[in-house]
């Protein structure tokens, strides 16, 4: 018996990182999952992965930066597993530059992405989640970027507080039909995200990833003021959303989670 029998789950932006664990948690816990991101290869092997570690799960790919791939995206739970339950709204992305030296393109990117995105995908999920006695789950993922600031990220923590803001409108909203409405900050978590970005890959024309000395600085900090001590693992991260998946965590709506081991309070 898993905990999450019978659900069905969207996550986006989970080919890989936080949001590949979290599929996985979701899918060892019995839930149907739909996989998504922009790229296809990490899409298809996550669900092998998933397949092979005994679960059920699809992939739909989709730009969330698009409504109407978000609707796709919806559509996708809806015909693969009958309904949908829980959405997850992972995907992310960063572009950083000092305020006064970022493009429109830097700005824009990220607040598609990561702001416009997460809208479209709650707008595309209102058809099916805005019903009686629904009951299921929006989980958000913010970053303590959002709640604290940082150099360098000035588009970045503008999309991660709005996340918050959009998280607590939507749970009022949303109240009436049992859903609950949370958002998740993260720290420092060991993705591609916080790579060294010399040695990282490319995505949306740019390598992604953090300079090195950014990337020792933030090593130093996990390891000096969080209750392991190190990064987050992306497993670590999966396990604080899946908690806000749960059934016990029927009347937990509108908080923000702060999910830094520590770092963050
Ligand atoms: N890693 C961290 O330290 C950290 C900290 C705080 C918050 N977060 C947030 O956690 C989330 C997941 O980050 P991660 O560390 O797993 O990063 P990641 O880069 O490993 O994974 C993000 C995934 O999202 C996909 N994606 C990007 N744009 C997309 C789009 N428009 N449509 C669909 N998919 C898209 C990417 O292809 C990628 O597979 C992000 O929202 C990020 O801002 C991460």
């Amino acid at each position: 018996m898993g905990t999450l029998d019978g659900k069905v789950a969207v996550i986006t932006g989970s080919g890989r990182g936080i949001g590949k664990e979290t599929a996985r948690i979701f899918a060892r816990e019995g839930a149907s999952v739909v996989i998504n991101d922009v790229d296809e290869a990490v899409a298809a092997e996550a669900v092998k992965d998933l397949e092979a570690e005994g679960g059920t799960a699809a992939y739909c790919v989709a730009d969330i930066r698009q409504l109407e791939e978000a609707k796709k995206l919806m559509k996708t739970a809806v015909d693969e597993f009958g309904k949908l339950d829980i959405l997850v709204n992972n995907a992310g992305i960063a572009r950083d530059t000092l305020a006064g030296r970022m493009s429109e393109e830097q700005w824009q990117l990220v607040i598609d992405i990561n702001l416009t995105g997460t809208f479209n995908c709650i707008r595309a999920a209102s058809k099916y989640m805005m019903k009686k006695s629904h009951g299921g789950r929006v989980i958000n993922i913010s970053s303590v970027v959002g709640l604290a600031g940082n150099m360098g990220q000035i588009n970045y923590a503008a999309s991660k507080a709005g996340i918050i803001g959009m998280t607590k409108t939507l749970a009022r909203e949303w109240m009436r039909y049992g859903v609950t409405v949370n958002a998740v900050a993260f720290g420092g978590v060991d993705t591609r995200f916080t790579a060294v970005k010399d040695a990282s890959e490319e995505a949306f024309g740019e390598k992604i990833g953090i300079p090195e000395k950014a990337r020792e600085g933030m090593v130093e900090r996990m390891e000096t003021q969080t209750i392991f001590g190190g990064m987050t693992t992306p497993e670590q991260a999966a396990q604080c959303i899946y908690l806000l998946a749960l059934d016990e965590a029927s009347y937990i709506t509108g908080n923000v989670l702060n999910a830094t081991g520590g770092l963050y309070m």
